[in-house]
């Protein structure tokens, strides 16, 4: 049998730790102080998020992502957005270890195969078929980064709208959202800064589109009062786009009416995302017992294979009982929203493929994922028809 050595015995931990065996990336951990090691593939089989960034809980690694968490024989003990066990495919498979001249190794039959291959990565061909956000009016546009290209935008089609400087290399295949703003004129809007993210823009529009990873990845802003277990929704197809309806419960402690004892903390909400290829996004919350509407609108400049940059412009109305929120509260509301986009921005940073998975065997869709398996046939489309 063939062994290869991943570390030091002393060297391992009861925090998971990242090693690679013949260019195949691994976790390696203890469940307890003075347990044997053990070592799983370093990839969650969910959205396959490293799970050396994996919190350890009682013997066993919770991913970063989605919480679903994984014990010393890679079996999924957890799978918090649906109630029941996790599928059998959820599980990770056991590899054979031994403790060596004080190495830790694992057999080579047992590896686990690499990362799948196909990919909707920023530098997709098809990506020329489309309008991208390239600046916010006013920011300088001399040259701008977009599909690993670094392009002057005066030889292109540009337009402007919502406040930004969008861009299409060739005839796009689809149209900018039809004018959201219809139903928001009278809203107060401000952009978030621009921020940049390795991950890919159509994992960041997965990001956007997911609802699960509220209680992990936002649990410092508003993530710990949501619900773990996603309820059904339904999503309707729409040309290279989809959207969905969803009512949440959610706690509302800015409402005014909470002060007064109108009305309670939890409260019910409609969430409706609006998806349209390649990467505009939209999400509609109206709050429905305090009347007040936020709406976000989301898009991701595809720059290079390790660069997206990200556009979010929040529009408020009715926050906090006044209807025209004035500049303190639109701070506040802009402050928190960017409190919330760091948070998703340092899960990113963990992440490890280089785009977005498109053959849906390569993850594990789970019943909260319907956008997200959207999403993926959308981009499949738009990318055979490109
Ligand atoms: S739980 Fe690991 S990626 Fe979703
Ligand atoms: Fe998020």
């Amino acid at each position: 049998m063939e062994w290869l050595v991943l570390a030091r015995d002393d060297e391992v931990g009861t925090r998971p730790m990242a090693v690679t065996a013949q260019g195949v990336p691994l976790v390696l951990w203890r469940p307890e102080a003075g347990a044997e090691p053990v070592v799983l593939a370093d990839r969650c089989p969910h959205r396959l998020v490293p799970l050396s960034a994996a919190t350890p809980v009682d013997g066993r690694l919770q991913c970063a992502y989605h919480g679903w968490q994984f014990d010393a024989s890679g079996a999924c003990t957890a799978l918090p957005s649906q109630e029941g066990a996790a599928p059998p495919r959820a599980n990770l498979p056991t590899m054979t270890t031994r403790i060596h001249e004080g190495q830790v190794q694992v057999a080579a039959a047992d590896l686990p195969e690499k990362d799948p291959g196909d990919l909707f990565t920023n530098e997709d061909p098809s990506l020329a078929k489309a309008w991208h956000p390239v600046a916010v009016v006013g920011e300088e546009l001399s040259s701008v980064r977009l599909l690993g290209r670094r392009i002057d935008p005066g030889d292109y089609a540009t337009r402007e709208r919502w406040g930004l400087r969008w861009l299409a290399l060739e005839e796009p295949l689809t149209d900018l959202f039809p004018d959201p703003d219809e139903d928001d004129r009278n809203y107060v809007g401000a952009w978030l800064p621009p921020v940049r993210t390795p991950a890919s823009a159509g994992v960041v529009a997965d990001n956007f589109l997911d609802v699960a990873h509220f209680p992990f990845v936002h649990a410092k802003t508003f993530g710990a009062a949501e619900e773990k277990v996603v309820g059904r929704y339904e999503v309707t197809a729409e040309e290279f786009g989809c959207r969905s309806v969803q009512e949440q419960w959610f706690d509302n402690p800015e409402d005014p009416g909470v002060l007064e004892g109108e009305r309670p903390l939890r409260q019910r909400r409609r969430a409706t995302y609006v998806y349209r290829a390649p990467f505009q996004l939209m999400l509609r919350l109206e709050e429905l017992d305090a009347g007040a509407v936020k709406t976000i609108l989301f898009f991701a400049q595809p720059e290079s294979l390790t660069s997206t940059r990200v556009y979010t412009k929040m529009l408020l109305h009715g926050i906090g009982g006044v209807a025209d929120p004035g500049p303190d509260v639109v701070a506040s509301e802009v402050a928190f929203e960017d409190a919330v986009l760091a948070e998703d921005l340092e899960l990113q940073h963990k992440m490890r493929l280089s785009g977005l998975p498109l053959r849906m065997r390569d993850e594990l869709h789970v019943r909260a994922d319907l956008l997200g398996v959207h999403l993926r046939r959308v981009l499949s489309e738009f990318r055979e028809t490109a």
